[in-house]
This record gives C-alpha cells, structure tokens and sequence, in this order.
C-alpha cells in the first residue's frame, strides 16, 4: 500500500504541537519557539564549595523559523561561557543576558543566536545557597562519616542547578556524567546499576522524556538492598536493612498497579531513603522514588507513600500536567490511584479508613482556604508553586475522580483511567486535554451519567460539590464511640480498644479531639498509649498539634525531640504554627528553631520562617 502522505503530516503535527498549549506561568521559556529535547550533563560534585561545576549540553528543536533567542530559566547559577554547537560540531561563543532575578521565578538567561543551532552548550556552577539543593554535613547523616547532598527539583527548583527551560510542558531524554568523591555513591532519576563500584564516576541515561522537575541527583555514603527483580532500596548503611524490610513488596504494589493501568514503562522501580531532613514523604523521581526516612515505622504502616509515589509512574510521570496550574492531574489522579494499591493489597477496611480521614482533614482545611484556593484549576500567576500547596489538587482531585467512578461503576471507568494513561503516555497536558478525551471516551458512551453543569462546578467552583460521594467506614463507628465516651469521661483512657488499632484508626480518634482539648484527658491518653514520642510519624504530630492546643506542655521534650530530628514541611509546619499561636508557645518554637534550622532543606526553612513571623 503507497503510504500516504497526509497521515504523515498529522502524525507529524500531532506530535510537536503541545495539545492545548498555553503559556506556564512559573516559566520564562518559550517552548512553542524551541524546546530542548536532550540534555547532556557533566557535573563535579564538590563538597567543599557546595557547588556542582560543569557543564549542561541541550539539544534544541526549533518550532519557529524566525526564532533566534532562547530563554532559559536560571536561579542562582553562576554562567561561565555560553557556545553554540553547529551541525558539524563546531563551537563558537555567543552572547547572552541574565536579567535580574524575581524572587519566585528567578533569572531568565537569554541567549542570542546567529542561526537555528542544534546544540548549545553552557559551562556553569551552582551557588550553596541553590534552592533545589541541599548540602549537608557529616554529622547531619547518620553515621556522620561523609557529606550528603540531595536534590528536588519540583516545583521550579530545577532552575537552581541546571540551566533549562524549567516548565513540565517540555520534555526531554537525558544522560549525565557526574563524579564526586571516593566511596560516595551517585543516584539519579535515570538507570541506577545497583552494582555500581563506589570509584566516584558515574554515568547515567535516561531514554524516556521526562519534565525538568524530575530529573533528581542524591549522592552520599548509601549502601543497597535488592527487594526484588526490579527493585532496591539505597540508604544509609545503619538504616539500609531495616528500610529494605519495610518496602518489601514495592514489587507486590507494582503488579497490582500493573493489573489495573497497565505495564509499568520505566524498567526499575527503586526508593532512595534520605536524611531526616528531606522536607518532603516522597518524591516521585523516575526509576528511584526518593523518600523521608520518617515513613519506616517498623510496621509497614506508612508505606502508602510507596503506593503515592508509585502511582506518578503512570499518573505524572508519564500523562504529566502541563504547569502548576492543572497539578490535580498529577496529584489528585496519583491520590485516586494510591487508594486504589492499598485497596487491592490491603483491603476495602483499610482503603476506606483513609478515604474517610483524608475526606474529613481536607474539609477542615478548606474552611480556612479563600475561594479562590478551593478550585481545582486556578490562575497561579504570581504565586510561588511552593506556597500554594494544599490539599486540594491532592482530596479535591481524588474525591471528583472518586466521584466519576461512582458514577460510571468501575467496569467502564478503570479502562478509561488505563486508555487515558496510554493515550496521553509521555506527553504534558492541560485540564482541556482531559475533558476533551473523557468527553470523547467516556460521556459521549454513557450520556445522562453526569452533567456538563456537574464537571464544572467540580473543576471551577470552591467547595465540595453535593454531588460528591460519602466514604463511610463501619470501623470508625467502634473509634467515634470510643472517642465521643472518652471525651465524656464515661470511658477510662486505658480501657479505649485501641491494642489492633491500625494508623487510620488513631488518625480518626485524634482528630475527633475537641479544638481546645482537655490537658488532663492527653495526659491520661498519653500515659496509657504512649502517644508522645511514637514512632509514626503521621499519628505523632496530629498529637503534637493536639498536646500544644490542650496546653499539655508535658509533650514538650517530645515536640522538641522531633522537629529537631525531622525536616519534612508537612510534619513540622503545622507544630510551629499551633505554638505560634501563644506568646509562650512561640518563644519555646524559636528556641528549638534556632536549633533546628540548620538542619532544615531551604524549602522547609522558608515555611517555618513564615509561620513563626522572622
Ligand atoms: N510530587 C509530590 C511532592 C511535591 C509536590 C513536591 C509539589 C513539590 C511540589 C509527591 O508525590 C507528594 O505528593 N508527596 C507527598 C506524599 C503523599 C501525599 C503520600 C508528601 O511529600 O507529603
Ligand atoms: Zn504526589
């Protein structure tokens, strides 16, 4: 059969035209101008500047004929030369500009071409102070025998160590060569080789094209635990063992994941568990998913963030959202799919159990959120991608998703949820993408099932929708009595059924504590339960923002112990903003902040800056 010329130029213009491009408001670049398509990055990492030195190389395809300029996005980088690379490989020198930096965006670089040049290459150092950076020192780690540094890049923190067009609406292929000190290890975003000698050159590949705030480098004294065919923990030699116990069946959670969206598309599937002080749980870095230590509990009570972070392999990583702006495309597909893992490996109970807790903390927090801060797509022009992070994209997301499953029953929506994983695989897209393709793939065979009115309000109205569907666990009955009796002083703090209580369970029953709690009820329940000090995170500082309202000031050591000990935002923020609320509280929180900041990953240090007014 003669091919046929016209099928070639729609394929052709379906594949460089962004599908409903529009303009990334926490970027320079002008993607649909040039876009990079390769980067090649040869970095030192030198740990007595706390700087890498070297060089990116970026491949460019030009969209524009008459385009001439490139704009890159910058943070603090220090710009060494700047040449362009022709076809035939020649170098030479052009000239560029670094506007003065805004303090969300940073500093665009422009660079002015002669011609359409295929390559660029730009030899470049980072400052200490880069903020999708953190260098640590050897008595920050473990065995405080060698230095530690890590990167995370998401939102826009990319910029701070690579020169690039940091939007989620390009993508790229890339490989590196980085080279460190003897016997540090290197790991990447890219094809880790668990067998790596520890001889301080590595280099890496990665084929699928990727957005720029997944590309990840960690590089410290990390020994590996192989879990499975296609999946390994790196840790710090002291923690190795028992977090190689704790994710043991990450492959169990790939196969489920696998049975309801699909091969998993990214060969291995690795964790990296960081310091303490990484401000996030988890972060979804392609091939190796970097997590908070905070998340081993010793019971595997917590390994839902696995589940989360497993779940940006399909909703994220590779159907990404185009800018901040349709983050619930990444986050709230991620948190449907993460509940969907723990339903099929842990059952309905627990599933639910977090539906209905998650349900109820995102309703509280939207009480206080504007209006505006309550929709799922929002113009985020001037807004730091960092600041803005709430539980919406994340509950919001999953309960409209949840909602459409309803609606719909799981026999047609899962191969919609799977079709629209492959349809859209490694490709960037707008809410307008989504609604085009659901229209198309799911409304249109099932009219009637839901209206255009209740999509909208859902997408671009604040609040939970009256159509939304109600979680209801039969367990949490046996809890809210336990609770509404205990509070009532008809139920003794130790004779609370708490022995089988799972996470969920004690999440329901501190949360169901009045907003100003009785201090002689927590101290009960602090001496039956040992609560102060749990080694579960997520319980520990529920209860430490439910001791400091109940002015129960025995926690204190406790309180201080762990947001000394512990970096990541969402464990400890919430502590300093409810000791920020008293004159008392506030100069106990700075006291132990003093201490502490240091410690902290700038993104971190930021936030509590905020919530304790500095
Ligand atoms: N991709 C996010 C982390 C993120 C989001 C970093 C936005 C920077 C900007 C990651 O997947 C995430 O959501 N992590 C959660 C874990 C969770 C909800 C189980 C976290 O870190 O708390
Ligand atoms: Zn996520």
């Amino acid at each position: 059969m003669k091919p046929n010329p016209l099928l070639g130029v729609v394929l052709f213009v379906a594949t460089i035209t962004p599908l409903h491009a529009e303009p990334d408001p926490h970027s320079y670049a002008e993607p649909l101008k040039v876009s990079i398509s390769a980067l090649d990055l040869d970095l030192a990492v030198d740990f007595s500047k706390q700087e890498l030195a070297g060089q990116a190389e970026l491949s460019l395809d030009w969209h524009d004929a008459a385009a001439r300029t490139l704009v890159l996005d910058t943070r603090d980088l220090h710009i060494d030369a700047i040449e362009a690379i022709d076809a035939r490989g020649s170098a030479a020198a052009v000239s560029y500009t670094l506007d003065a930096s805004d303090a969300i965006l940073g500093s665009a670089l422009r660079i002015e071409l002669r011609e359409a040049s295929p390559k660029l290459r730009i030899r470049y150092h980072t400052s200490p102070k880069a903020s999708g950076l953190q260098w640590m020192t050897p008595q920050q780690t473990a065995s405080g025998k060698h230095p530690f540094m890590f990167s995370q890049s998401q939102a826009i923190h990319a910029r701070s160590w690579i020169p690039l067009q940091d939007t989620p609406s390009v993508r790229f292929t890339y490989t590196a060569h980085i080279t460190t000190a003897k016997p540090l290890r290197v790991v990447m975003s890219a094809d880790n080789d668990v067998h790596h000698a520890l001889d301080g050159d590595y280099r890496f590949s990665m084929k699928q094209p990727i957005p720029s705030y997944l590309l990840a480098l960690a590089v410290g004294e990390l020994d590996v635990r192989e879990t499975g065919p296609r999946t390994a923990v790196f840790a710090e030699p002291s923690l190795v063992v028992k977090a190689a116990k704790e994710f043991e069946d990450t492959e169990k959670m790939i196969a489920v994941t696998e049975q309801l969206y699909g091969p998993y598309r990214w060969d291995r599937y690795d964790i990296l568990v960081l310091p303490a002080s990484f401000p996030f749980g988890g972060m979804e870095n392609p091939r190796v998913t970097f997590a908070t230590p905070t998340v081993i509990a010793g019971d595997k009570s917590l390994v839902g963030l696995i589940a989360h972070e497993l779940a940006h392999s399909w909703s994220g990583n590779l159907v990404t959202n185009a800018n901040a702006q349709h983050m619930w495309l990444n986050e709230g597909f991620t948190t449907y799919v993460e509940n969907r893992i723990i339903e099929s490996l842990y059952g309905k109970d627990v599933a639910t159990m977090q539906l209905v807790v998650d349900d109820q903390e995102l309703l509280v927090e939207m009480a206080d959120m504007k209006p505006r801060e309550q929709l799922l797509v929002s113009d985020l022009t001037g807004i730091d991608p960092d600041e803005g992070l709430s539980g919406v994209p994340y509950d919001k997301g999953r309960w409209f998703l949840r909602f459409l499953e309803s609606r719909y029953g799981r026999a047609d929506f899962d191969p919609f949820v799977r079709a629209y994983f492959d349809h859209f695989a490694f490709k960037s897209i707008t809410t307008r993408d989504f609604l085009v393709y659901y229209s198309a793939n799911l409304e249109k065979q099932h009219p009637g099932k839901v209206s255009a009115a209740e999509i909208d309000e859902w997408l671009h109205q604040p609040g939970i929708p009256e159509s939304a569907p109600i979680a209801h666990s039969d367990r949490f009955d046996a809890v809210d009595k336990a609770a509404t009796d205990f509070l009532a002083g008809k139920l003794a703090a130790k004779a609370i059924p708490a022995r089988q209580w799972v996470t969920s369970e004690w999440l329901r029953f501190i949360n169901a504590l009045p907003a100003k709690p009785d201090a002689a009820q927590l101290a009960a329940l602090d001496k039956a339960w040992k609560l102060s000090g749990t080694g579960n995170a997520e319980i520990a500082f529920r209860w430490y923002v439910a001791t400091v309202r109940a002015g129960y000031t025995q926690a204190r050591p406790q309180i201080a112990a762990f947001i000394e000990r512990i970096g990541r935002r969402k464990l400890v923020v919430p502590i300093y903003e409810e000791l920020a609320k008293s004159e008392d509280g506030k100069a106990f929180a700075k006291e132990v902040y003093r201490k502490a900041r240091p410690g902290y990953h700038p993104i971190t240090q930021a936030s509590v800056d905020k919530a304790l007014g500095l």
